[in-house]
């Protein structure tokens, strides 16, 4: 019998997950995690922000499996050996959310839409300028699943896009920067500023003062990744200095975002509670099963986290 142990201090119905994966893996044993239970020695852990002591209880670990994109959390776990193969979740639904997420906060910029509520709430009636895509250029960091469905849809709506990344990576009607040496060439034509990178130690605090001092007058930002990309005062020195438009925000460096933090009253900010992109339970779970399943055919499946590179 495989077992496996489903370890989550997020969900607060587990079985919502558990039952739905067992009937997915029928020959295996699906367990919850228990606090302070002896190990399951189970073979494969299912997690999204797991207990800190799962890795020096489950000491037989083949592989992780992540519920979610970003495995900086897991990564930071005491007692995570060097060599256990962690595979994250590969959209799984969640890149069309994302793509619907940074659509609107873009429409109600470009738009003019924050404008009209305003008005509306005046019984204004006053059109704006007419929409010039051309003075909308975004700028989309990182082309992994959430940053290529996203510059698809936007270049789709006639937006000028381009991409940066470690890499660099061609998608039709978009331009892609690459590497350190294009970030300021990519910065620079660039109003509209989306963050989809990991969080790495490469990529931590990367949207700070130098880099939001070299975009386009006006600029807006989008952090849909990790709140720690963020410095958080630089981001508010700006926008108070009105080198920033605006910056919608759906992940903070403390979440729940505490109710006295400056972000919550700043008129400037648009706070969405870390939900650009849920990971959707059918999905997730047919995954994550066949990922299981074909290890357990002796196939590694894709999307095996670089342990060097942290993504
Ligand atoms: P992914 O497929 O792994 O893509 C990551 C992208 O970032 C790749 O294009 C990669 O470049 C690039 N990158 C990594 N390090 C870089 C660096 N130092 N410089 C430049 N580019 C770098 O990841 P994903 O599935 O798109 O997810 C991205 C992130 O979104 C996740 O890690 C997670 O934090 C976040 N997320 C948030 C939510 C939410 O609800 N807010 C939901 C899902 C995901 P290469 O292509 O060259 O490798
Ligand atoms: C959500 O934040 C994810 O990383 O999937």
């Amino acid at each position: 019998m495989t077992n496996v142990i489903f370890a989550s201090t997020h969900d607060t119905t587990p079985q919502e997950w558990i039952a739905p994966l067992q009937r997915a893996l029928p020959l295996a044993q699906i367990s919850n995690w228990k606090d302070n239970a002896p190990p399951v020695d189970a073979r494969f852990a299912v997690v999204w922000k797991p207990p800190h002591d799962l890795f020096l209880r489950e000491t037989r670990l083949e592989a992780v499996f992540n519920l979610g994109a970003g495995v900086d959390a897991l990564l930071q776990l005491p007692g995570l050996p060097a060599d256990l193969p962690i595979f994250r979740l590969e959209d799984a639904g969640m890149s069309v959310q994302m793509a619907e997420y940074v659509l609107h906060a873009l429409l109600r910029a470009s738009r003019g839409f924050e404008q009209y509520q305003v008005q509306q709430r005046q019984r204004l009636w006053h059109p704006l300028p007419d929409i010039e895509r051309e003075s909308w250029p975004v700028g989309i960091m990182g082309t992994g699943l959430m940053g290529t469905r996203m510059a698809q849809t936007l270049a789709a709506l006639e937006y000028p896009v381009a991409t940066w990344s470690r890499r660099g990576k061609e998608i039709a009607g978009v331009h892609a920067y690459a590497g350190a040496d294009e970030f300021p060439a990519f910065l620079a034509r660039t109003r509209v500023l989306v963050n989809t990178l990991p969080l790495t130690p490469a990529t931590q605090g990367i949207l700070c003062r130098k880099t939001f001092e070299q975009l386009l007058p006006d600029a807006c930002i989008i952090n849909v990744a990790r709140g720690e990309h963020l410095v958080e005062k630089d981001l508010l020195s700006m926008l108070d200095s009105g080198h920033l438009r605006g910056a919608t925000l759906d992940v903070f460096a403390q979440e729940p975002l505490p109710s006295s933090h400056p972000f919550w009253d700043h008129p400037a900010i648009t706070i969405t509670p870390h939900v650009a992109a849920a990971s959707l339970r059918g999905a997730t779970i047919k995954q994550v099963a066949a990922k299981i399943q074909s290890l357990l055919n002796g196939v590694v499946p894709t999307g095996a986290v670089n342990r060097e590179l942290g993504y």
